[in-house]
């Protein structure tokens, strides 16, 4: 798919098939997140790929949605702050970097045929227990990765007058 196609393409999936994903094709969207840029090339971002059956089921209790266990990969993507870079002001770039790095995978997945949903209303304290997180990574983001078993249209965007200003 041409670039921009893939971005077009792109949507939040919230139904999915229990085909699993080919080892090839997940190690290719894990590996767009590897790549991706980050302040002072600190990498300050570690993912958990969440493929057993009875974990998974378990993820339930950290985001209440049967769709989301559903897919056969979840992907816990944690920023590690001690390790990110920091501005002159004080501001701590691992939110940042951590981003960029879960849009690559993103769309690369798309790329691959797989979707994928931003999950950012998890439970922090269930996830935190579920997966035994060391205190130095922040949780920031899940996905669930799979087949997509919808194809949603796309939602509403606000104009690019809105939210560009040229001087
Ligand atoms: C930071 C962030 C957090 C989000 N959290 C959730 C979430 O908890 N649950 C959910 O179903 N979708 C979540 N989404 C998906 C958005 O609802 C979705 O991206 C938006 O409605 C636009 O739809 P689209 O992704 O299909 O273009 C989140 C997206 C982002 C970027």
């Amino acid at each position: 798919m041409d670039f921009y196609e893939v971005i077009r393409q792109r949507r939040s999936i919230r139904a999915y098939r229990s085909d699993p994903v080919e080892e090839d094709r997940l190690l290719r969207v894990l590996d767009a997140a590897r790549v991706a840029p980050s302040a002072a090339n600190r990498q300050p971002v570690h993912f958990t790929v969440i493929r057993d059956d009875a974990l998974r089921a378990k993820m339930v209790e950290v985001y209440s949605q049967q769709w989301f266990v559903q897919a056969p990969v979840i992907i816990c993507a944690c920023a590690r702050p001690s390790e990110a870079w920091q501005r002159s002001d004080g501001k701590n770039y691992a939110d940042v970097d951590l981003t960029i790095a879960m849009d690559h995978l993103i769309l690369a997945a798309t790329a691959e045929g797989l979707g994928t949903c931003w999950i950012g209303a998890f439970k922090q304290d269930k996830l935190r227990k579920l997966l035994d997180l060391p205190p130095e990574l922040e949780p920031v983001a899940l996905t669930p990765l799979g087949y997509p078993a919808e194809k949603p249209d796309a939602r509403p965007r606000k104009p690019l007058d809105d939210m560009v200003e040229h001087r």
